[in-house]
């Protein structure tokens, strides 16, 4: 397995490109199978999550072709399965988003139930309870879900738990049902807003996206469009925690500050610099230390769950101490036992980790358990004393794109060793 090496003890600086974001390509990818006509998709990521989708897509029939930058045509119009299988399901869970699409489209779908993960249950019981309420009949045997509707129905849905792909699923089924359909506590990620834009321009009428309802007048039939895919805030969080713990001074290209507002706002009470325009943003730390935050979970646009384990990262050297409470998932600490073996001062009780910030971690052998966690123990190599040796980084690699020659180019001391 490869493994990533990283030499603590750079300030990073100089400007990076942030690429497209994952979370909104997944559904997008998803999207297509509700089109009758060909899509082009751009500023689509080179991640493993982006390849897993486009294998799952086309062992049902859909042909997918990729061009040199990275943008993806897309015709469902040689579907012939409507099936996803565990063996693709295990290493993604966002297959499930097929779900809504292939029901709504195709009027069956047999999807693998996904199973667990490292930060938590994840359970699916919303998507499929929102389903059964458009009229789909679904039953799961032998851990896959059986789904079947002669035309969804529209309805009022509202949703215990605010869940992202959950409204995803259901706005996707909606575009093509009977009627109005209503989704109520719908998540306002931006990446939900960004497929209901791609979904609108596909012919679909959708409103309120981005905010906690949601309307869907369903159509009967969905076309083919251009789209371009918008840019990964926590891709962009990242790297701005990243020099917030290097004390550095470094602007990010390409990327949308509006839908970093409370990430933002937690940097600069680290006592970062922050400035930024339309499509970029630039933070310089005056090569000082940062101070601890505070900070809890939830969903958008409170701080987001994705960006805690860069945080905590970010405290585990900050003066003074702080508080990291995760609300969304019940086990998205894993990466804490990791600092602690680089000499990090955390204490956790329940949901939250109480942080004392020390003047030096020093750098481990650690292993990398899901995507963010293994990006926080990369931050925590850059400031580490000696070399940190990161394993089982094909979680990295699931989410962030280029993540080592993209911080080399930012002056850090990185390399992927094969094994
Ligand atoms: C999406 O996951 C993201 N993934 C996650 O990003 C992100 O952490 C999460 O939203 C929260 O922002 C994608 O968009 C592909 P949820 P999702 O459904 O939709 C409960 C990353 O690192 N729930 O919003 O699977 C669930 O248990 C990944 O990029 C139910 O109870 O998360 C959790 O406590 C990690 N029943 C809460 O809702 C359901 O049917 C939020 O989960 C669905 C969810």
């Amino acid at each position: 397995m490869e493994k990533l090496l990283i030499d603590g003890g750079c300030v990073l600086e100089g400007e990076i490109r942030v690429s497209g974001a994952k979370n909104a390509v997944l559904p997008i990818l998803a999207a297509t199978l509700l089109a009758d006509g060909p899509m082009q998709i751009a500023n689509v990521p080179h991640l493993q999550d982006v390849t897993t989708t486009m294998e799952l897509l086309g062992r049902m029939g859909v042909s997918l072709t990729l061009d040199e930058h990275m943008n993806i045509e897309v015709n469902s119009g040689p579907i012939k399965e409507l099936f996803a299988p565990y063996e693709v399901v295990k290493t993604m869970r966002a297959s499930i988003l097929v779900l809504g699409p292939l029901l709504a489209r195709f009027g069956e779908a047999e999807v693998s139930l996904p199973g667990g993960c490292a930060i938590g249950s994840r359970p699916v019981n919303l998507h499929l309870h929102g389903l059964e309420a458009m009229g789909a009949e679904i039953e799961v045997r032998g851990g896959y879900i059986h789904a079947k509707s002669k035309r969804l129905k529209g309805a009022r849905l509202v949703m215990d738990n605010v869940t992202v792909t959950g409204t995803e699923n259901l706005m996707m089924a909606a575009t093509l049902a009977v009627g109005t359909t209503v989704i109520e506590n719908a998540a306002r990620e931006p990446e939900v807003t960004d497929l209901a834009n791609c979904l609108i321009k596909m012919g679909a009428k959708i409103e309120g996206a981005g905010t906690g309802k949601i309307t869907i007048q369903g159509v009967d039939r969905l076309h083919g469009c251009q789209y371009s895919v918008l840019t990964d805030r926590i891709e962009t969080g990242t790297f701005l925690v990243a020099t917030a713990i290097t004390g550095g001074h470094v602007r990010l290209k390409n990327a949308q500050p509006k839908f970093l507002e409370s990430i933002l706002m937690k940097l600069k009470e680290a006592g970062a610099k922050v400035h930024c325009d339309e499509n970029w943003v630039e933070i310089d730390m005056c090569r000082r230390r940062p101070k601890s935050i505070n900070v809890c979970t939830a969903p958008y646009p409170a701080f987001p769950t994705d960006m805690q384990a860069q945080f905590t990262a970010l405290n585990c050297i900050a003066e003074g101490s702080g508080t990291i409470t995760e609300s969304v998932f019940e086990n998205r600490f894993m990466h804490i036992q990791e600092m602690q073996r680089m000499g990090a001062k955390i204490k956790v009780t329940g949901n939250t980790a109480i942080t004392t910030g020390v003047d030096k971690l020093v750098a481990a052998p650690v292993m990398a358990t899901d995507l963010r966690a293994s990006a926080s123990l990369i931050l925590a190599g850059l400031i580490a004393d000696g070399q940190t040796v990161v394993d089982r980084i094909y979680h990295i690699d699931r989410g962030y794109e280029c993540i080592e020659e993209k911080l080399m180019q930012l002056g850090a001391s990185i390399r992927r060793v094969p094994h």
